[in-house]
């Protein structure tokens, strides 16, 4: 088949993977690269120099995301178009995102190297904001690109400093002129480290990513009363963060009721922060996960009635928002055939899975067909320093991310009978 015996390069892979993992790079070996932050801009910057150096049209929409293009035969075709993201978390890996999208940028590589031709364009994405660790929600720019938030209400979206997306967008210079969605894409692949146990569990070289399970996040303000904490008797207080406490060990409890569904508390800011001051005010976010959706509601249900229970208990105002509701996805047909078409030609093996993270493809899949490959992480471990994927294992998933696209290339053409 042509194309089969095209090889991506893992050295050149690895290197691209260790030297853009300096930017934001910490002690502990892994990478805090807050979205759009100064070294956001820095990876940001490298990647467009090495797209265009391949010849590369880079392009950039109004929330930030990069596309970078290598024509094909038929530039009358929308691309195909492989990536994933930059920003990292604040103790992020040197793989979570970095690997899908320096592994297109890998599978371009070579493609280039051989002159081969394409019959629709292929391009690079570098999907904005995908961690949500600055800006929540998670998957902003993907979202908005969907359809599933406003680019406005995107735009408006302040970290806890007070500084907006939009603000952020402009100081790193990276508030592109293309409207974001108006980009039109004929199929999108990510690859993605696991993040979970199962491929490294069973020795897979890869994971066929057959869909998503569903996610939800809020935002929760408690509201008590400032007072002192030598003189307020225990029956007089309103202690926010007693009753924050409280609806933390809820969250736990109510995830639990469930066989698969999980529930985290990861953000919590006490004002106003005196060791003498019984709390006034607790700011925390909840993210809420399941394959089904109908356990979310239920898990959902059941916060909001804690929360109203605890907040007469304790006397205090509670807040419940919510910031996001991702339904659970099922990947394009197509796109898994041509990842399994992939797997084939690079002579690996295999077991389908569901992501149980977040992930920009998700919120691609409502516009254009997607699917995702996944390979094995050490123990599983990820949003940790300690990530780790081998020079090995990268590759592979870069040689099924670049063979998936080529079947997917052949099947497009044979679609415009060509
Ligand atoms: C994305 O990183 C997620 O939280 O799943
Ligand atoms: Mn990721
Ligand atoms: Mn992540």
């Amino acid at each position: 088949m042509r194309g089969q015996n095209l090889k991506i390069d893992p050295e050149r892979l690895w290197d691209d993977l260790m030297q853009t993992a300096q930017f934001g790079a910490t002690p502990k070996g892994g990478i805090c690269r807050l979205t759009l932050s100064e070294t956001d801009k820095q990876v940001r910057d490298w990647f467009k120099a090495r797209m265009t150096s391949l010849g590369c049209a880079v392009t950039v929409d109004d929330m930030g995301t990069m596309f970078a293009r290598r024509p094909g035969t038929r530039a009358d075709v929308p691309p195909i178009a492989m990536g994933s993201h930059l920003d990292t978390q604040p103790t992020g890996g040197k793989f979570d995102g970095a690997l899908g999208v320096l592994a297109a940028l890998e599978a371009l590589t070579t493609l280039h190297r051989a002159g081969y031709e394409t019959f629709a364009p292929i391009e690079v994405v570098n999907w904005t904001n995908e961690e949500g660790s600055r800006f929540s929600p998670p998957m902003i720019a993907s979202g908005v690109f969907a359809g599933a938030f406003t680019r406005d209400w995107a735009q408006q979206r302040r970290d806890r400093g007070g500084e907006s997306f939009g603000a952020a967008l402009d100081k790193i210079g990276y508030r592109g002129s293309e409207s974001c969605g108006a980009h039109k894409l004929s199929a999108f692949f990510e690859l993605h480290i696991e993040q979970g146990p199962f491929l490294e569990a069973e020795g897979k070289d890869i994971g066929v990513v057959t869909g998503v399970q569903a996610m939800r996040w809020y935002e929760v303000t408690v509201t008590g009363t400032d007072s002192h904490a030598g003189t307020t008797p225990m029956n007089r207080r309103h202690d926010a963060l007693l009753g924050a406490a409280r609806l933390v060990e809820a969250v736990n409890a109510h995830a639990r009721k469930f066989a698969e569904a999980v529930g985290t508390v990861g953000r919590m800011e006490v004002a106003p922060g005196s060791p003498n001051v019984i709390p006034g005010e607790v700011f925390f976010t909840v993210d809420l996960r399941d394959p089904d959706a109908g356990v979310l509601d239920r898990m959902e249900q059941d916060f909001s009635a804690a929360a109203k229970r605890i907040g007469d208990e304790l006397g205090l105002a509670i807040d419940f928002k919510p910031i996001s509701a991702e339904p659970a996805v099922r990947f394009d047909k197509d796109c898994i055939e041509a990842v399994r078409a992939g797997v084939e030609a690079s002579g690996l093996t295999s077991r389908d899975i569901i992501s149980r993270a977040g992930h920009d493809a998700a919120y691609v899949a409502r516009v254009a067909p997607a699917a995702m490959i996944f390979v094995p992480c050490k123990d599983g471990i990820s949003h940790n320093e300690a990530e780790f994927s081998s020079k090995e294992q990268c590759a592979a998933g870069a040689q099924v991310l670049l063979q998936a696209v080529l079947d997917y290339d052949r099947r497009l053409a044979e679609r415009y009978g060509k």
